[in-house]
């Protein structure tokens, strides 16, 4: 069922500036969606913007001369995944939008977008170019319609086959795109300059020209180094050619940021330059090795915090029908509603037929299945699962299963994402996924000391990183694979290697282990010690979900605090956890409370979390707080903006153990719809910011107990035999009545139904 339609957003690989003079430009469309789709009941479509209403209004011509008459209004728009963090990409959203409008609207009439893309894309080309009062390239239309690598120019798009061997990554330059404006100023500077600019200019179409035949297949046969060499030739020549204009015109088109990535992609042997006009946003890197490109990445975040976005693929597929709606989590009084309400509710805001819900009807997981699971089975354990509402993570909504028996952690998370909500949502993004596999090496009788056997087994790190992929091909094709070798000494008879895998979307604990067993016989032949263990590391701390959350102080005001007054109290909480591992401890537990029922709703394994994030807490040597907050400056408002942030190593994945084992696991990611493990781990990590908000806030106000004792009211009320609408009329009267306990639960329940 076509229930929404998308078109994908784009960056240039190369050809700027010298395209808006005629010459060829290759740009490929990136799998960052913007999605058109019909209003949901009783959601009225924002005001559309200029794109909008071009595309609306050409498609409806269009239709209207195909002999259609009812054309309905413009679709709602969703560009969520435009977003990194705080700021949205110069990926080319406003062309998205209108090829999924104009996509969107032929869907409707029984169009297939992709079976009439010639006429897709001159009506997206034409609203395009009409919203925007002309001037664009067009490379960014034709990239959002028909998806893929394509060469463009002044003859339009023609699509490309990327030569294999090569690959391609971006980075985040941290500044937004400036596009109109240093191109204004570019043909200002070529006016004043044109002998300059024509020289400029020659630079980036000869660039242009090389890396085409570079990087394109059938134009010429060299193998993926020898091509990588010349796209390298190709991209300095470009950045001679950005110089020059930046010379010429003023514009700061090579900033700082753009500078560091080039100078240390080029001394790691890859090719990159600014993808678009410079000025920041996005540097394009390309590799002849995947894994050269990953390692280049987690260098340049630890020596100069720049990140390479990993989920960033080119190449991606142009306008689409998509099956389900883009999740909208404001699912305003949905604790009120009963179960079966909520399910459909949560249908309606995801796209998901009701059918699949029905997994949720509890004792699913069928005792045949369970018996194959683990050993000794005598039958199943069923935990509540509920979902978290509000939750946006970078500009995404997403509605959170959570699996946990205490009362009051899934309000409380839904509560605290919905004031977040209000100071521009989560922001959050993932280290690589990265897991450690160690071997234990003991000395015995070996001639060689642990400095030496260390150096040893550095030395041979290219033959131990081949070994440990041999273990994995399948891995190795999935973009993933052995990363990094370490020896460190533990004592002089104890050392212990650790073997960085790249999991991609698993949780890996297999594959780590495989790997650690098939490296051990070599690790031993090279240093003469004997290896003992050989495991994963749980201490997965090079694969961190990162978030953070700016709330207003006016969104945690109750009836009785001020804003300003909770958020002082929640600062003073926080530094209580800083100084004091006690109270950390708990601290953190309230953490887990959002972290433990993301991944227990979505299989993955907790006790490894658990491992994780507790020794992670405890990385400098004293045991801390996982999340902190702090009163921040703000434009805003002159009290300023509660901060809070959290890194926690996040070894979840959406393949393997539980995750689809398990029918209800399997469901919770379709609720989710996240597609690999470090976005589950984000959803997770933002889950525990938000259960921490929650309990701060309350104990920095009225006491915890308080909210406590109504929910402890109701699962009271439960185990008394409330049934239906006696469970929140019991649970009020338990709570004036200030005895919470089973036992005067079933007198009151009593006295309520003989008065009815
Ligand atoms: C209870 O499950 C969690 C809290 O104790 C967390 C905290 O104290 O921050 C409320």
């Amino acid at each position: 069922m076509t229930v929404s339609v998308s078109a994908p957003g784009k960056a240039f690989l190369i050809g700027e500036y010298a395209v808006l003079e005629g010459a060829a430009a290759l740009v490929t469309a990136v799998d960052v969606r913007a999605v058109a789709h019909p209003p949901r009941p009783g959601e009225t479509a924002p005001a559309p913007s200029a794109v909008v209403r071009c595309s609306h209004a050409r498609v409806a011509a269009y239709l209207r001369a195909r002999g259609e008459t009812t054309i309905s209004p413009p679709p709602v728009i969703n560009t969520g995944s435009f977003h990194h963090g705080a700021r949205k990409l110069g990926l080319g959203s406003s062309a998205a939008v209108a090829a999924c409008v104009v996509g969107f609207h032929l869907a409707e009439h029984g169009l297939d977008p992709s079976a009439v893309a010639t006429d897709a894309l001159a009506l997206a080309s034409a609203a395009h170019a009409e919203a925007q009062g002309g001037g664009g390239s067009g490379g960014d239309v034709a990239a959002a319609v028909l998806g893929g690598t394509l060469r463009f120019d002044a003859a339009g798009p023609t699509s490309v086959d990327v030569a294999s061997g090569l690959h391609l990554a971006f980075v985040d330059a941290g500044a937004p795109a400036v596009t109109a404006s240093f191109v204004r100023a570019v043909k200002e500077g070529g006016r004043a300059k044109p002998v300059d600019y024509r020289q400029a200019l020659d630079h980036l179409t000869e660039a242009a020209e090389r890396f085409a035949a570079a990087y394109l297949t059938g134009e010429s046969a060299a193998d993926p180094v020898a091509r990588l060499a010349e796209v390298r030739a190709a991209t300095a020549l470009h950045m001679e050619g950005l110089s020059r204009l930046q010379a010429l015109s003023g514009a700061p088109i090579i900033t700082d940021s753009i500078r560091t990535i080039v100078d240390a992609a080029e001394a790691a042997g890859l090719a990159a330059k600014p993808s678009g006009a410079g000025g920041g946003d996005l540097v394009m890197l390309v590799g002849a090795d995947r894994a050269a490109l990953g390692r280049f990445g987690e260098n340049l975040r630890r020596e100069h915090g720049l990140l390479l976005l990993d989920e960033l693929c080119g190449g991606a597929e142009g306008l689409r029908a998509e099956d389900r709606v883009p999740t909208n989590s404001r699912l305003t009084g949905f604790f009120k509603l009963s179960v079966e309400a909520r399910r459909a509710a949560v249908c309606e805001a995801t796209g998901l037929s009701p059918s699949r819900l029905d997994s949720l009807n509890g004792g699913t997981l069928d005792i045949q299945r369970a018996n194959h699971m683990i050993e000794n089975v005598v039958g199943t354990l069923e935990l509540p699962l509920a979902i978290a509402t509000n939750f946006q993570i970078n500009g995404h909504d997403v509605l959170v299963p959570m699996c946990v028996e205490e009362a009051s952690v899934v309000a409380a998370a839904s509560n605290a994402a919905k004031m977040i909500r209000s100071g521009g949502g989560f922001v959050a993004h993932s280290d690589p996924p990265w897991m450690i596999a160690q071997v234990q090496l003991t000395r015995g009788d070996a001639p060689s000391d642990g400095a030496t056997a260390a150096t040893s087994i550095v030395g041979a790190t290219t033959e131990l990183l081949a070994l440990a992929d041999d273990a994995h091909p399948r891995l190795v094709a999935r973009g993933g694979g052995a990363r990094e070798v370490q020896a460190r000494i533990l004592a002089p008879d104890m050392l212990v290697v650790h073997l960085v895998v790249d999991c991609r979307d698993a949780m890996g604990a297999n594959l780590l282990n495989t790997v650690a067993e098939a490296v051990a016989p070599r690790l031993a032949a090279l240093t003469g010690w004997t290896p003992g263990l050989r495991i994963l590391s749980n201490l997965s701390d090079r694969r961190c979900a990162h978030v953070s959350a700016r709330v207003p102080l006016a969104a945690l005001a109750s009836a009785a605090f001020g804003g300003k007054t909770v958020a002082e109290g929640i600062v003073s909480a926080s530094r209580f956890a800083e100084l004091d591992p006690y109270r950390a401890a708990t601290h953190n537990k309230g953490i887990m409370n959002g972290v433990d029922a993301v991944v227990l709703a979505t299989g993955n394994d907790w006790r490894a979390m658990e491992a994780s994030a507790h020794a992670y807490a405890a990385r400098d040597g004293r045991y801390g707080p996982l999340a902190t907050w702090r009163i921040e400056p703000d434009d805003a408002c002159e009290d300023g903006v509660l901060v809070g942030t959290m890194a926690i190593p996040a070894a979840v994945g959406v393949v393997g153990g539980a995750t689809r084992a398990h029918p209800v696991c399997r469901v919770a990611l379709e609720i989710l719809g996240t597609r690999s493990g470090a976005e589950l781990g984000l959803v997770m990590a933002a889950t525990g910011l938000a259960t921490n908000l929650a309990a701060l806030r309350a104990l920095a106000t009225e006491g915890i107990q308080r909210g406590h004792m109504s929910l402890h009211a109701r699962s009271v009320a439960l185990s008394a035999g409330a049934e239906g609408g006696e469970v929140e009329r019991l649970a009020q009267a338990l709570v004036e009545d200030g005895e919470i306990k089973t036992e005067r639960a079933q007198t009151l329940l009593e006295q309520l139904r003989a008065a009815q």
